[in-house]
């Protein structure tokens, strides 16, 4: 039998997203075939200490099983290219593209990718402004106020009134300096995992998340026992196609490696998809949507983290 590859599971981490972070890790950790691979765990704490030191030739590869700011958005990928270890998911550039919420859209937009209105602005244009409505005034509401840089729901407020707009802005700036503040899109929220490498990733198919009430928060995400997503999506076939074109081009357009769920808007009315966002590392239980959206296109769980740790090691030539 050959060696077995030693994968550092990391896990947890400084971001809000910590908790989120340890049930994804831990799936990962229960998952991996051990006839292939030593798992490794690695819970960084919330103030950024490691158990142990990677540079001790203790991994082969690494799956950094960690959400939001500093694991998901290009730090972590940063770390381990100068330790030149491979690693799971997309690279430094795709990860800190996809996390910023202002340089993912510019980024769409450049690629002619459907995403729907909004404005960013910074504390200080926000302090100094003597209108606020002056900042918000090209959308209609309901408004979606976010944080640029989070993720899970976390420090985003659905508004529809300048009151609430204010109050909304404030937590937001609670976890960063630069706010997002979006029209709001009365549609069906799909989702579509991507899988692969740069020149050819591969799209699941479509899901679409069950939303109790008018939007999904952190609760309806992790805290509820619903149902949260019916997979594959019901959806007319060209519909579902262009979720899955779309999906590969957001992929594309950042350049993403490895994985990313694409989510989008559906207007089923007009028929309009908007982009929502791309996530590098997205929930990933063996019941999340992204596994699930593999699972129903033929690929299980542990086979779909084998794809990824070949695709690790092909891209650091090992
Ligand atoms: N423009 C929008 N129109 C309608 N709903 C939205 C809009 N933006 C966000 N939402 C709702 O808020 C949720 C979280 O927003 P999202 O941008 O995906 O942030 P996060 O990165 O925290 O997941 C979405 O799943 C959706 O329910
Ligand atoms: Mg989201």
């Amino acid at each position: 039998m050959t060696e077995r590859l030693r994968v550092a599971v990391l896990a947890g981490g400084p971001s809000a997203e910590h908790e989120v972070s340890l049930q994804s890790a831990q799936a990962v950790l229960d998952a991996l075939p051990r006839d292939l691979y030593e798992p490794i765990p690695v819970i960084i704490d919330r103030q950024g200490r490691w158990p142990l030191d990677l540079r001790r030739d203790v991994a082969d590869v690494v799956f950094p099983v960690l959400h939001g700011p500093y694991g998901e958005d290009g730090v972590i990928q940063g770390h381990l290219e100068t330790l030149r270890l491979p690693y799971v998911g997309c690279g430094v550039l795709a990860s800190a593209v996809a996390m910023d919420k202002v340089a993912m859209k510019r980024t769409f937009l450049a690629e002619d990718l459907p995403v729907s209105p909004y404005v960013w602005f910074t504390r200080h244009d926000w302090d100094t402004a003597t209108d606020h409505w002056g900042l918000v005034k090209s959308l209609d509401w309901p408004m979606y106020v976010k944080p640029a840089n989070m993720g899970s729901s976390i420090g985003i407020s659905r508004v529809t009134s300048m009151e609430e707009l204010s109050t909304g802005v404030e937590l937001a700036f609670g976890y960063d300096r630069v706010v997002v503040v979006e029209q709001g899109v009365n549609g069906r929220e799909l989702i579509c995992g991507v899988l692969g490498d740069h020149d050819t990733p591969q799209a699941s198919v479509p899901g679409e998340l069950l939303v109790n009430g008018d939007w999904l928060d952190y609760e309806s995400k992790y805290l509820s026992q619903s149902e949260i997503a019916t997979i594959p999506a019901v959806l007319p076939e060209q519909v579902a196609e262009e979720v899955r074109m779309l999906s590969l081009r957001a992929y594309q357009a950042i350049g993403g490696y490895g994985l990313a769920r694409v989510d989008f808007l559906w207007e089923e009315g007009t028929g309009r998809l908007y982009v929502l966002e791309i996530n590098t590392m997205p929930g990933f239980t063996a019941r999340s949507v992204y596994a699930r959206a593999w699972e129903s296109s033929g690929l299980a769980y542990p086979d779909l983290l084998r794809r990824l740790i070949d695709l690790a090691m092909a891209r650091s030539g090992s």
